[in-house]
């Protein structure tokens, strides 16, 4: 996302946390040597609540684990694969024996009502309305009946490139965007899902197919839990406050045990603007104060217009009350967007009591009967912070396999409390929850300060600022390992972090530009938590500070962002480093952007000092694949049986070629690009990565 959307002001004016001196207590307490990182996940056996929900068919009942009288030995799960070199090509790369196919193309129809994909770049919006829209980023596969060979594969649509998507950018006539232009950048936008079907070894679309969807930045939505109905999202469009048109800037997504997917709206401030006064909750999240990302405001008025579709993103108090201007648009973005893709004729509900910031994503904890659900959500911002949503609701393991999921979404994810990381410097931390009761600045309450719950989820940031969150450097995807609990988070990079912010232990260097990865545990049925760091982000020949975890050519990786396990235990690793649109730091310079595996022990078995990653282990992490130029790699899905992963292209620069469907081939001469998914598999057809 990095390219042009990303939000670089630091907006987080709480001076929270200890900015002092480079506090490194918690990185002390590790040893640097550290054994191999070898799975231990012959946890699998047995019934797996994660395994289930997040990745199989919910329709299909789940089997009581039925465990063998004599345990069979569990080979060792092991990377099956070379390291690949750095590389900078006009092509996807992956390991000899892989294939690796495009599919899903920007523009690829998904029905009959959509013309094929122009190369001039002359689609109308009607025919982005029935494609698949623009950078692709996260995305998640849901199985038809299990099967690993047929299914419904969901993919954000983030934003877009108005180059590529018209004949020649974006026009103004007289000040103004032209209407089609607007409405078809708007249908670029949003999430897609697609029917898919292997047939031999390609993975194709089926055309018209009843699930084949968009949910686009104009399609009206639920707005559910707290902020649901209240005066702050009362519009002309929805006068009692429960719908809004649209979901905006779809960055990472999540899943629920229940088999539904979440779309993260992550950079949507920017799409609005505010030329009169801007309240504190607006600043905070950057609706802006001149003109909106796309200028799509400046299309109201245009004869076609529909209930203020274009004016809406001009939220100035211009009226006598709400219900005469569109002043609480804004208030109506922001959220974790809850989808089933099973359901064709279902609503996209927004469940606002996840709080309201730039969700890069959401990833669960793995579920207990019993006890509350937990979902991680971090803020992608400079110095933004990362929160812990837990369910009212305690986990009932029938609902996995409910088919009104959207009630058993409104059963976990409208009523419960959402939580901001505090990150002590002794590797301990705690969750603090946003709830009225809490004890803030000066002694004063959230309630106090805020006012109701629906008011404080309005402005989380400002929430978090006042209970004093831990500032991060820019929480991108959180990653839940399968058996063990452990949660892993991408901080991308923050080169605002300076001498005058100062560092803290879990954001401990100056200047951030490569990032890192950190992880915890959470105690059982408690808000406390131990954290260490997983790996620091580095080039090869940095100095000692720079590169902590000795990353080698091999493996050297800045900007991590997308993440994910695999339900066997593998972390997949993406990057984002086209560092403000160009190769800016060493790693830039020496490799696209790429995706990297390694297996992970439990933080459980951790001792001693230094990142987990470091000089004894580091060839364990491996880079699976490279991206071509421009692009950034993100989103990631398997197959139940992980024959086949998939990953998202986003906003490469001369890519894909014309005429083929292989990803590892290379324009000859200059194409239009094409934001797409990638289909990766082994030529043996046995399961990738081992
Ligand atoms: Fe859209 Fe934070 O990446
Ligand atoms: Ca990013
Ligand atoms: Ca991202």
């Amino acid at each position: 996302m990095s390219k042009s959307i990303s939000d670089k002001v630091v907006r987080n004016q709480s001076a929270n946390t200890p900015f002092s001196t480079v506090l490194e207590k918690s990185l002390s307490r590790r040893a640097v040597t550290r054994g191999s990182l070898g799975a231990a996940m012959a946890l699998m056996a047995g019934f797996s609540l994660t395994a289930c929900g997040g990745d199989n068919d919910p329709v299909v009942a789940p089997t009581d684990p039925v465990p063998p009288v004599t345990p069979e030995p569990v080979p060792e799960l092991k990377l099956g694969f070379e390291s690949l070199a750095n590389a900078m090509t006009e092509a996807c790369i992956v390991p000899a024996g892989y294939t690796a196919h495009v599919l899903g193309a920007w523009g690829t129809p998904l029905n009959d009502n959509a013309a094929a994909w122009d190369r001039n770049g002359n689609n109308s919006s009607n025919d982005l309305l029935n494609s698949t829209g623009m950078h692709h980023d996260g995305m998640h596969y849901f199985p038809i009946d299990g099967s690993s060979t047929e299914g419904l594969l969901v993919v954000n649509h983030e934003y877009i490139d108005e180059f590529a998507l018209h004949p020649a950018g974006p026009t103004k006539v007289a000040g103004k965007r032209p209407a089609e232009e607007v409405r078809k950048e708007i249908n670029a936008h949003g999430v897609a899902v697609m029917h898919l079907r292997k047939e031999g070894t390609n993975w194709n679309i089926v055309l018209n197919s009843k699930y084949n969807r968009r949910f686009t930045s104009g399609t009206p939505m639920r707005l559910a839990g707290p902020v649901g109905g209240t005066d702050w999202v009362k519009t002309p469009f929805s006068p009692n406050g429960t719908q809004v048109r649209g979901t905006n800037n779809n960055c990472g997504n999540g899943t629920t045990p229940w088999g539904t997917y979440i779309t993260a709206e992550e950079n949507w401030a920017a799409c609005f603007v505010n030329t009169g006064t801007r309240p504190a909750h607006q600043q905070r999240v950057g609706v802006q104060s001149g003109r909106g990302r796309y200028e799509w405001e400046t299309a109201a008025a245009d004869v076609s217009e529909v209930n203020g579709e274009f004016a809406r993103f001009n939220v100035t108090a211009s009226g006598a009350d709400a219900l005469s201007d569109w002043r609480n648009e804004v208030n109506g973005f922001g959220y974790l967007v809850e989808i089933d893709p099973y359901d064709p004729s279902s609503i996209a509900t927004k469940r606002t009591a996840m709080g309201r910031f730039a969700h890069e994503g959401a990833a669960y904890g793995n579920p207990v009967e019993g006890q509350p659900l937990a979902f991680y959500s971090g803020d992608d911002s400079r110095f933004e912070y990362v929160y812990r949503f837990v369910s009212e609701a305690v986990w009932d393991p029938k609902d996995a396999t409910r088919s009104d999921r959207l009630n058993v979404g409104a059963k976990y994810l409208d009523k419960g409390t959402l939580y901001v990381a505090r990150f002590n410097d002794d590797g301990s931390g705690e969750w603090v929850a946003l709830a009225s009761a809490t004890v803030g600045k000066d002694g004063k309450t959230l309630g106090a300060e805020f006012g109701s719950l629906d008011a404080i989820l309005i402005n989380t940031r400002g929430a978090a600022d006042f209970v004093g969150a831990t500032p991060m450097d820019r929480p991108e995807w959180t990653a839940v390992h399968p058996t063990n609990g452990d949660v892993y988070l991408t901080l991308t990079n923050n080169t605002s972090r300076n001498a005058t912010t100062g560092t803290n232990a879990a954001n401990p260097r100056l200047n951030n530009a490569n990032g890192h990865i950190i992880r915890w545990h959470d105690a059982s049925g408690s808000n406390a938590f131990r954290w260490d760091i997983f790996v620091f982000g580095a080039p090869v020949d940095g100095d000692a500070d720079t590169n902590r975890s000795s990353l080698s050519a091999l493996n050297q990786l800045a900007s991590p962002d997308g993440l994910a396990f695999d339900n066997r235990g593998i972390m997949w690793i993406q990057t984002d480093n086209g560092l403000d649109g160009g190769r800016n730091n060493d790693v830039a310079k020496a490799t696209n952007d790429q995706m990297l595996a390694v297996i992970p022990k439990p933080m459980s078995e951790s001792t001693g000092t230094g990142p987990v990653i470091n000089a004894s282990n580091q060839a364990e992490l491996r880079r699976f694949f490279v991206g071509p130029n421009e692009a950034e790699v993100t989103g990631i899905a398997f197959t139940p049986d992980h024959t086949s992963i998939f990953l998202n292209i986003q906003h490469p620069g001369n890519w894909p070629a014309y005429g083929t469907n292989d990803a590892t081939a290379s324009a000859s001469g200059t194409v239009r690009p094409r934001s797409s998914t990638v289909v990766i598999q082994k030529i043996d057809g046995t399961p990738v990565g081992v």
